[in-house]
């Protein structure tokens, strides 16, 4: 059900004659809490009638999320020589941001422009006299706005318009909690199908991958095994407004002894922060909401100290209690240098909130930094590794491609928070911490190379993300400063012009650091991390989900071009915006194929019912064009849970994107990963806390895709024995054939709350019928902890019990 974007294609002929008639007022809510609204009379002495009630016709896309976007003031203007319309704004309730949008036709929008002043305005697109001020009533309310003469078509046209949004809104807001009333006296729902193998066609081999991004505690306090937290005493009151988040969070002391912060002769210029101990003095490390220890496990202690005396310090690990469950010590030189010691603890019982305490003697007096504690049982055994149990959930995926490291931790909050891979490899103390833009603190002990090593051990393929040369388009600084020019700052400035040829050099030896041979100088560094073969790099994405306005494009087109150049079998992935039409995503499309970038990364989070009612959204997409990443997207309901109705829509959805699959090259779900008690977004794939880890519906959906994954789509349109859009969206089937096991997957959902029988006649397959094998995932829509059963199912005739997501493997 795709939108009718322009008004043309509903059937609304534009006036190209104005007869002018009926005035049309501009305006927002007092407050600036609105976007552009829309309201009409027929004369002078009529009362004005809103269009839409409460319909942004345009919204500010200015300054950071939410509630700071304000439009004040929207004044309209027809370009009289095409009929086209600019709308100008303050963005600031002082006036001092002036914004502008054109558009054909009041519907669609072109990305914004932002300006210091109106006198700084293009001639030709300032407000026009007369346009009149007035004070009008709307739904109650009293509101100040421009009005000026248009002719009666518009104002029809525009009505039409805003019924069909409103029809859509209420498609795209059904909910299985009302499917009882929706669906009352439904029975007999049958349907037939029968794949054509003839008609076959490839799809991509890599569709089902892994967003991951440091959000919800996903890497510092998640994925990434270190047990300490702050351990590098970087922790800084600009990650976060609680009180205690300084250099000493996590960290607690006790005994005669004294410490302070200090910054003199650190040990990396990167790593500037560490504490000075004058013993006796005890450390004690509170871990991430503890430590936890499993019984005969051990861990490897770590820290990096500079005294001039030789010390003998003890490491313990204490329970809730305080009792000892594991102990070291480690005897120093005292040579006045920063130096490493590492030493191995046992843990005597299985703790969950444990601590580590660093005892240093009477006549201390030594610098200390970089303190960890990391379990020898990471994945794959990686010293510096990922914590075992959820790197296995991830893989058990079977993940074909690692997208990292965000999402908008990749572009950050502000052009001096933009994610640098520079920073995020090499020795763990010479690391760059970084702010996180979800209101922590990023080690980058999983950094790049660590990301890569990651994909290696899974057999995906890495698909970093970088900026764009431009930060988050929701940055509340955008400059290296916040008192820049307004046209470095708003809510998305750009890296300054005279500053992208080093940035544009970075993205280019990211390639050389994965795919260099050892004599190159980052092929070398790859190489001393401990990596001397490539990672065979294969997809590099650049910006995510920016406004494709005049600071990207320049700043994108530096960046592709010079990739193109160098590297000219690196596939680059674009980016169109957050949603799934509007400004950005219509010019980042327009760009794509402009460029013909190989491949643009879409983003959707959307209500289930969206999913159920666009499942054509790919079909009429350009075959043999950018093909499409659909990087983030997920079912949102109200309140946001995991439950079965949105890990079915997204099962539902996905069949139509297995057809599609030509051109949607790859997708991942998002986000992945969310720690209890840290959790800045909602829904998520997979919770988890210390102790372990919590699989969601959506969770098991992705798995039955990863794992019946096809490598060619086998056509098989489904007939149903009603044409009610509300029962036929809710069926979904899809048949792939896999060529590596020469069987065939077929996925079948069922989101209504009946059984569905089907008649799969599978003989065009070469087989008759017969049972096979499969698995299933079912319950009520709201249940959020379920796992699929293995079910036996027989063709051709199928019955997909109600609210169910099915695939089974058949060979012939
Ligand atoms: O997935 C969470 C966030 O959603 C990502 O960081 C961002 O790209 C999107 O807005």
């Amino acid at each position: 059900m795709k939108l009718k974007h322009t008004l043309a294609a509903l059937g609304v002929a534009l006036a190209t004659m104005p007869v002018m008639g009926d005035e049309l007022l501009s305006y927002a809510v007092p407050g600036g809490n609105s976007g552009l609204r829309l309201a009409w009379r027929a004369s002078a002495d009529a009362d004005w009638q809103s269009i839409g009630r409460g319909f942004n016709f345009v919204k500010s896309d200015f300054g950071p999320w939410g509630s700071h976007k304000k439009m004040f003031s929207p004044r309209l203007m027809v370009n009289a020589a095409d009929s086209t319309w600019t709308c100008t704004w303050y963005a600031a309730p002082d006036s001092s941001v002036t914004a502008l949008a054109t558009s054909p036709d009041l519907v669609k929008w072109a990305p914004q422009r932002y300006f210091a002043s109106e006198l700084d305005l293009p001639r030709d697109m300032r407000p026009l006299h007369p346009i009149a001020r007035t004070t009008a009533t709307i739904d109650g309310t009293e509101v100040n706005g421009y009005c000026q003469e248009v002719p009666h078509s518009l104002i029809e046209s525009l009505q039409k318009y805003v019924e069909h949004r409103a029809e859509l809104s209420a498609l795209y807001s059904q909910h299985a909690v009302d499917d009882s009333k929706r669906f009352a006296g439904l029975k007999d729902v049958t349907f037939s199908a029968s794949p054509t193998p003839d008609a076959s066609y490839p799809i991509s081999d890599k569709l089902i991958g892994i967003f991951f991004e440091d959000i919800n505690y996903g890497a510092d306090g998640g994925l990434y095994a270190e047990l300490v937290q702050n351990r590098d005493f970087e922790y800084s009151p600009n990650e976060n407004n609680a009180p205690d988040w300084n250099s000493t969070h996590s960290w607690s002391t006790s005994g005669q002894g004294s410490f302070k912060v200090d910054t003199v002769a650190p040990i990396h210029p990167n790593n500037l922060h560490y504490l000075t101990v004058n013993g006796p003095l005890t450390l004690t490390n509170a871990g991430y909401d503890g430590i936890t220890l499993k019984k005969g496990d051990k861990y490897r202690l770590s820290f990096f100290i500079r005294t001039a005396t030789p010390l003998s310090i003890q490491a313990t690990l204490t329970d809730d209690s305080g009792k000892t469950v594991g102990r070291t010590s480690v005897k120093t030189k005292g040579n006045g240098e920063w130096t490493k010691y590492t030493a191995t603890i046992k843990a005597s019982k299985s703790v969950s909130g444990a601590k580590l305490n660093m005892i240093f003697p009477a006549g201390t007096d030594a610098a200390v930094d970089m303190v960890s504690l990391f379990p020898y049982d990471t994945f794959k055994g990686h010293e510096n590794g990922l914590r075992r149990d959820l790197a296995q959930t991830l893989a058990d995926l079977k993940p074909r491609f690692v997208r990292f490291p965000g999402g908008c931790v990749a572009h950050g909050n502000g052009i001096d928070n933009i994610y640098d891979w520079k920073g995020s490899i090499g020795p763990l103390e010479s690391r760059k911490p970084l702010r996180n833009i979800w209101s922590y603190h990023q080690t980058r002990g999983l950094g790049y190379h660590e990301y890569f090593q990651f994909c290696e051990d899974m057999g995906a393929e890495p698909l970093p993300v970088l900026a764009a040369g431009v930060p988050c388009q929701n940055s509340g600084i955008a400059a290296h400063h916040s008192h820049a020019p307004l046209t470095t700052y708003g809510q998305q400035g750009g890296i300054p012009m005279e500053e992208m040829d080093a940035y544009v050099q970075d993205v280019l030896d990211l390639i050389e650091y994965a795919n260099g041979d050892v004599n190159t100088t980052w092929g070398a560094k790859r190489a001393e991390a401990g990596h001397p073969e490539p990672f065979n790099l294969k997809y590099i994405g650049i910006g995510n989900e920016d406004l494709i306005s005049e600071v990207f494009i320049p700043r994108f087109r530096m960046i592709y071009d010079a990739v193109r150049a160098k590297y000219p079998d690196i596939i680059v992935v674009g980016t169109v915006g957050p949603f799934y039409e509007g400004a950005d995503y219509d010019e980042g499309w327009r760009l794509a194929h402009e460029l013909n970038i190989p491949m643009v990364d879409e983003h959707y989070y959307v209500d289930p019912s969206w999913m159920i009612h666009n499942q054509d959204y790919y079909d009429n997409y350009k075959r043999n064009a950018t093909k499409v990443y659909l990087g983030e997207y997920a079912a949102h309901l109200p309140g946001r849970p995991n439950n079965l109705e949105t890990a079915l829509a997204s099962a539902l959805y996905l069949t139509s994107v297995e057809r599609n699959a030509d051109v949607v090259a790859m997708t991942s779900y998002a986000p992945l990963l969310a720690k209890e008690g840290h959790t800045q977004w909602k829904p998520d794939m997979i919770f988890f806390n210390n102790d372990s880890v919590k699989v969601t519906p959506d969770y098991h959906v992705q798995k039955m895709y990863g794992n019946n994954a096809g490598t060619r789509y086998v056509p098989a349109p489904l007939k149903v024995n009603t044409t009610d859009r509300n029962v036929v969206n809710r069926i979904g089937m899809s048949t792939v054939l896999d060529e590596t096991t020469g069987e065939y997957v077929i996925k079948l959902a069922n989101l209504l709350p009946v059984t569905v029988t089907g008649n799969v006649d599978l003989s065009k397959l070469g087989i008759e019928g017969g049972k096979s094998k499969g698995l299933r995932l079912t319950g009520a829509p709201a249940d959020t902890k379920l796992t699929p059963e293995e079910v036996t199912v027989e063709f051709p005739a199928v019955s997909l019990p109600p609210y169910s997501f099915t695939v089974v493997r058949v060979k012939r």
